[in-house]
């Protein structure tokens, strides 16, 4: 298994290849774009929000003079959203060889998608369990392709509420999350299994801890106290980017399939995450939210 020692320093040209990153107006997608893009690669930026993502875009084509970086609307609490963002990117576009899902919420007071689910489960997980699925079949007409899904560390604090994964009976803000990243583990390595033969690799990966616009929903006390160990300890958005360049972009990783990274190199994930019952509760629920048959 190859290692980066927490920076991904390997040179690689990405021209001619195609990149979709969620989440990419701020933070470690904007980081990871502004990387992929100086590499040569095309690059859709999929956002919710436009006002920002356009000014990101135009700092990144300033910085790499690479033309090739282009904003699109994609709002992950909504599945109408989802599905006409994946039917435009197919009419523009018939290649994909990595698919980046980075966007994501964490600590929301309880609060709903457009289509009921509680917000974090929604956007940082059936968001984009509903968003690859409709992509997977370009991603398999451009193999080899690769599927990145940004997770956290904080999935091995993360339980799965099977009698209640929508948190309707109780909801904690930081559990929710939790259950969230753990669900971006399980939906991986479930469908590293599904996907064996098609030259698609999916893989999972924590960013660091990173200091970002993430905590933006706590509450003020909460992010006061935070702060000294932002300064102390947290990485910038460009060191927290590593981890997903070096899974989506190592060529020493092109057949590697169903991992969880850390620091550019793997690790093991909880043992909650290596449960196949309750990958497969996951994906048949996911699913049943989601509308996707197979
Ligand atoms: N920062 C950390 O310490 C840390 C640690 C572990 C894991 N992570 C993970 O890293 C990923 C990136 O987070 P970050 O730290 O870079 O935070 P960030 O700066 O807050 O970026 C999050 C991105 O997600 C987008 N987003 C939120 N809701 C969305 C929706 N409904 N539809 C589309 N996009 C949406 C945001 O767009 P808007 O501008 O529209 O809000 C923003 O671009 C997340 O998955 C997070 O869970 C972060």
């Amino acid at each position: 298994m190859p290692f980066c020692d927490g920076e991904f320093t390997k040179q690689t040209d990405e021209t001619g290849k195609v990149f979709l990153v969620t989440g990419a107006n701020a933070g470690i997608g904007k980081e990871t774009v502004l990387e992929i893009a100086k590499r040569g690669g095309t690059v859709f930026m999929a956002c919710r929000n436009m006002e920002k993502a356009k000014q990101a875009r135009e700092e990144i084509i300033t910085a790499t003079n690479n033309p090739n970086v282009f904003v699109r609307q994609l709002d992950l609490s909504s599945m109408d959203s989802i599905r006409q963002f994946a039917e435009n990117f197919k009419k523009e576009r018939d290649t994909l060889h990595v698919l980046i899902n980075n966007a994501g919420v964490m600590g929301l007071p309880r609060t709903l998608t457009k289509d009921g689910f509680e917000m974090q489960m929604g956007v940082n997980h059936m968001g984009h369990f509903l968003l690859t699925h409709l992509l997977l079949d370009v991603l398999k007409k451009s193999a080899p392709s690769r599927i990145v899904n940004v997770s956290s560390a904080l999935h091995e604090q993360g339980t799965i509420n099977v009698d209640d994964l929508n948190s309707e009976k109780s909801y904690s803000r930081f559990g929710a999350y939790n259950q969230s990243k753990l669900a971006n583990v399980l939906f991986t390595r479930e469908l590293a299994k599904r996907l064996e033969g098609t030259g698609v690799t999916v893989n999972a990966l924590h960013p660091g801890a990173v200091d970002t616009d993430l905590v933006d929903s706590w509450p003020s006390a909460m992010k006061f106290l935070l702060k000294p160990a932002v300064w102390m300890f947290f990485k910038t958005p460009k060191s927290g980017a590593q981890t997903s360049l070096y899974a989506a972009l190592d060529p020493d990783l092109e057949k590697v399939t169903g991992q969880y990274f850390s620091d550019c190199k793997p690790k093991e994930v909880s043992a909650a995450a290596k449960d196949e019952k309750t990958a497969k509760f996951l994906w048949a629920e996911s699913q049943k939210w989601t509308g996707i048959k197979e």
